[in-house]
């Protein structure tokens, strides 16, 4: 047994026989572990073993996901309930990484007091880092991540993240999203790696990051490849929309990225609200089992997304013939936050009544408890506590740091003007992204919006700026710009969008910066001092009308808590590298603009300055 094996063993497994005894109904510390209960034997001999002493209810709650504000321990045993989750922003209080093992180990020993003491597994949306935990580090959105061109600093960035879940008990991440943005009027644009199919294909190297080269190794997390399919092809970017392409463009387009997730072994697929052709996904029996899990060989199992399956018929709520509709198409586990326990009830009649068969249950079942054979969770049930101290830890924040340069774009750089000399004369800051941890990190951080200010721990763009400059400088900070003048030797505007998630973020009748934005980028010019743009947004935006006015523009996307990977490129410490993966457009009424599609952009896929 290897070092690390037996660490773990000793600090977070329970060992098996005591587990039995401490766990088990009526087993006697003398009794023989069941054919499940024993790792040595393969997995599919544990996995038939088990179903075949599973109860229908068993078998039932194994398929259903709950919210942890909406299910407490009491009911995971009572309900044999098979995941819980947190939704964006839904953390126990207080919000530290060990409030979060203490929460998930209570869940856990309540569903190992069931009969059969199945492991439930906890899933939550680390998409940028543990985003919901304060104090975890944040690294840059996907959008920044693709611009790096560097698979394997997102393989590194996968473990990092990997590590910071499992010290906190968490073992299913419902990341990567592997959506390939078409239009950028999308509200999560910021969630896609790129415009064209490669580049999120290239980047599935996060779900060996975080699942291991093989699930159940040391902080091993169950990866998502998500949304299935083409959540990012939906017409005019409209959110959870309908996506209108042929079969030959969608599976040219959107499937690559999930080939790839596949032939890495990614554990579970989340199904996309989206439609296509007018047809929900959540109950797209063709391109669920026949494409994924057919052709493709999908065999991990597949989640809806939250109350995914409601919108199948377009009302709000479900009803049975949706639960039918999305379980028979080929969705194993449902994500039904609140509603559980009517999910449960209707889900049992529609079994009972053969419209939904043992059979598909069985087969649900079996993709699920595969997985948590995989991960080990039968043995290796509660928090490793081991891996809690790399929650925020120096060495994964500067992992984000790297990261937030290679990530920075530079997209204009008139004259030379950067990088800008670290000693001497006074540099002007503006901007209100420019000293807000909350903005520079955007959606999905602590909360599922996005937040502004001190929101968790982390070092700003005004902050790596002033540590940047050497002791001769003068860094000064209005963020309207208020107090420039000509004796300054430059002045930096931090500026872009404010955070937002999903359909919150799609924009429509304009993609330019705000008023305020452009009062204070006004008040620079104005002072006639070399202004650079520094743009925080999670997307590219119509500047066209304003860039000839700007000295140098530099693309920092979503940095994410480790702003001073920004301010490593604006002096030259870090050299410019990043390639925007999206198509820059001249304007708005270029959207969608894509590589190949004839229009004539601002800058082009794949362009970026360097020095
Ligand atoms: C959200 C998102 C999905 C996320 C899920 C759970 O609505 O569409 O990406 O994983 O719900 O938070």
């Amino acid at each position: 047994m290897n070092h690390t094996l037996r660490r773990r063993l000793s600090r977070a497994a329970v060992p098996l026989l005591l587990l039995t005894v401490l766990i088990g109904p009526t087993a006697p510390a003398s009794a023989a572990v069941l054919p499940y209960q024993d790792p040595s034997l393969p997995v599919p001999t544990r996995v038939a073993d088990l179903l075949s002493r599973m109860s229908l209810d068993e078998k039932l709650g194994q398929m259903t996901q709950a919210e942890r504000a909406s299910a407490t321990p009491a009911d995971v045993t009572a309900y044999r309930l098979g995941s819980i989750l947190s939704g964006g922003g839904s953390a126990p209080s207080p919000n530290t990484a060990a409030s979060w093992a203490d929460m998930y180990d209570n869940l856990q020993r309540a569903a190992l007091a069931t009969p059969l003491a199945i492991p439930m597994v906890y899933g939550v949306d680390a998409v940028h880092g543990h985003n919901n935990v304060v104090g975890a580090t944040i690294f840059p959105h996907n959008i920044g991540l693709g611009a790096t061109g560097d698979p394997a600093l997102v393989q590194q960035i996968g473990r990092a993240v990997a590590e910071e879940v499992s010290g906190t008990g968490v073992d299913w991440d419902f990341a990567p999203c592997l959506c390939v943005a078409r239009d950028d009027r999308w509200g999560r644009t910021y969630e896609s790696f790129g415009e064209t199919p490669d580049i999120p294909a290239a980047m599935t190297t996060i779900i060996t990051g975080l699942q291991g080269t093989a699930l159940g190794g040391p902080a091993s997390v169950l990866a998502t490849a998500k949304h299935y399919i083409g959540d990012g092809g939906t017409t005019v970017g409209d959110d959870q929309g309908d996506t209108q392409l042929t079969e030959a463009q969608l599976r040219s387009v959107h499937l690559p990225p999930f080939q790839a997730a596949v032939s890495r072994g990614v554990g579970s697929v989340m199904i996309s609200y989206s439609s296509w052709n007018g047809v929900k996904l959540h109950g797209n029996r063709y391109l669920i089992t026949d494409v994924l899990k057919g052709e493709l060989g999908f065999s991990g199992f597949v989640v809806s997304d939250w109350n995914g399956i409601d919108q199948i018929d377009g009302q709000s709520g479900f009803t049975a013939a949706e639960v039918t509709a999305s379980i028979n198409a080929g969705i194993d586990m449902v994500m039904v936050p609140t509603a559980w326990k009517t999910f449960l009830t209707t889900l049992k009649a529609e079994v009972q009544n053969g419209r939904i068969t043992l059979a598909r249950v069985d087969d649900a079942n079996r993709r699920i408890l595969t997985k948590k054979f995989e991960l080990g969770l039968f043995e290796r049930p509660l928090t490793d506590r081991s891996y809690t101290p790399t929650v925020g830890g120096t060495t994964h924040r500067a992992l984000a740091r790297q990261a937030v340069s290679r990530s920075q774009v530079l997209l204009k750089n008139a004259g030379g003007v950067l990088p800008l000399a670290r000693d001497g004369g006074k540099i002007f800051v503006a901007g209100r992204s420019a000293d807000n941890i909350g903005y520079q990190s955007g959606g999905w951080t602590v909360s599922w919006q996005g937040g502004s200010g001190a929101i968790t721990p982390g070092t700003t763009i005004l902050q790596g700026i002033r540590a940047a400059v050497g002791s001769g400088t003068t860094v000064t900070y209005n963020q309207r710009g208020t107090g420039i003048d000509g004796s300054y030797r430059a002045a930096i505007a931090v500026v872009g969008e404010t955070p937002y998630a999903e359909g919150q973020g799609d924009r429509t009748t304009s993609m330019g910066l705000d008023r305020d934005d452009l009062r204070t980028l006004d008040t620079l010019r104005k002072a006639g001092v070399p202004v650079i743009v520094v743009l925080v947004s999670g997307r590219p935006l119509d500047v066209a009308a304003q860039l000839p006015n700007w000295n140098a523009l530099l693309a920092a996307w979503l940095p994410g808590t480790e702003g001073a990977g920004v301010a490593d490129v604006l002096f030259g410490a870090v050299a410019p590298t990043g390639k925007t993966p999206m198509t820059w457009m001249t304007s708005l009424s270029q959207q969608p603009i894509n590589a190949g599609d004839g229009k004539t952009p601002l800058f082009p896929q794949g362009f970026g300055l360097t020095y």
